[in-house]
């Protein structure tokens, strides 16, 4: 049989995600060789650096190389020397239009609690926390229409309104029923709980998610729905987070609540994402940390999460489950060695190990 080559796509961006990209670059490679498959990667700008080179925040040669690509892994964009340009030009955009211009519109955050590192997690007594939220990543209010307009209107004491500025949260039938469904086919695969999150005591958009997932329901007879309000949600993941399996949810909550679930499993920098597309389209793979800038080249960053990314991207874009698990299985090992990197050690001392010194033992345990 000849052998398997697949292009990459790697978007290093700003702050810390050249170095953590590097990292998982060099975990990328060590698994291709032990399981015989290639890999090309080609590397593309995006964000602020692609602003500080192009004058914009997304090229259409990085859109371009990433439409071509088998899988996008990305680091991160945007730090503070890009805070003060044009909105329409922020690093941000880069990643909106990454998600909008490949159709992810599907972005899985899986919050995992490795058992070695409890004691990283700012809540009492907790384990066995292992929730997948499900995302949508292409409509709602990031995509719905913006706009400023000047009001003659009065409020109710008298004063005149002003300038008035609105973000418009809007979700079709279809939008909801796929990725509604992505939520049940992940639960049927995993513990068979599919909790929907919303507003719907509020929000129209809400009430229709509601009647898409009972409309959907019955095909999946194995899986167990319940719904909550986000505002409820965001205590229930603090009172009760093992009883979580899979969440899916809109554009908006969904980028609140991995936060929150980031943050209850210990650190942000463990915390890998997918966003997927239509079936045979290449996903985006990164960490769902930001751009760190403080911690930029001081050996700081924690590789993990990225790695994690691109153990999710063998396992969901080129189906090498062996090579994901082999990562995962690695990860596993030097966290049960005692290695840690400063954001997840609680002692500080020689087995807190840097960026560099962390993908090596990685490396090592491939
Ligand atoms: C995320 C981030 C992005 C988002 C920002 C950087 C645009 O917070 O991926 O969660 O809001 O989606
Ligand atoms: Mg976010």
């Amino acid at each position: 049989m000849s052998e398997k080559i697949y292009n990459i796509a790697v978007i290093p961006g700003d702050g810390i995600g050249p170095e953590v990209t590097s990292s998982a670059v060099s975990v990328l490679k060590a698994v291709s060789e032990k399981f015989g498959f290639k890999l090309n990667f080609s590397e593309y700008k995006a964000g602020g650096c692609a602003i500080d080179e192009f004058g914009i925040p997304l090229p259409e040669a990085t859109l371009e190389g990433c439409k071509a690509s088998d899988a996008v892994l990305l680091g991160a964009v945007g730090g503070p020397k890009w805070d003060k340009v044009d909105a329409s030009l922020r690093p941000e955009k880069a990643l909106l239009g990454l998600r909008a211009g490949l159709g992810l519109y599907s972005n899985l955050r899986p919050a995992l609690l490795f058992e070695e590192l409890s004691s990283a997690s700012p809540l009492k007594n907790v384990s066995n926390i292992d929730i997948l939220i499900v995302r949508e990543l292409t409509g709602g209010i990031y995509f719905g229409e913006h706009g400023r307009y000047m009001s003659e209107d009065v409020l109710s004491d008298g004063s005149s309104k002003g300038t008035v500025a609105f973000d418009t949260e809007s979700y079709s039938e279809a939008e909801i029923e796929r990725i509604v469904r992505e939520g049940f086919r992940y639960a049927a695969g995993r513990e068979k709980k599919l909790t929907l999150v919303d507003k719907a005591n509020v929000l129209e958009s809400s009430r229709l998610w509601r009647e898409v997932a009972e409309k959907i329901a019955p095909e999946y007879p194995e899986v167990s729905l319940d719904y909550l309000y986000v505002d409820n949600c965001s205590m229930q993941l603090i009172n009760r987070p093992e009883t979580f399996d899979v969440i899916v949810t809109s554009n908006m909550f969904g980028d609140i609540l991995s936060d929150e679930a980031g943050m209850i499993t210990g650190s942000i920098g463990m915390l890998p994402s997918a966003s997927l597309g239509a079936p045979g389209t290449p996903g985006m793979y990164e960490p769902v940390h930001g751009s760190a800038p403080d911690i930029a080249g001081t050996g700081k960053a924690n590789p993990m999460a990225t790695i994690l990314s691109a153990a999710m991207l063998l396992r969901w874009s080129l189906d090498e489950t062996k090579a994901a698990d082999c990562i995962e299985a690695a990860v596993k090992q030097v966290l049960k060695d005692g290695y840690r990197t400063a954001d997840i050690s609680s002692s500080h001392d020689d087995k807190t190990i840097n960026t560099e010194s962390m993908t090596l033992k990685i490396l090592e345990s491939i």
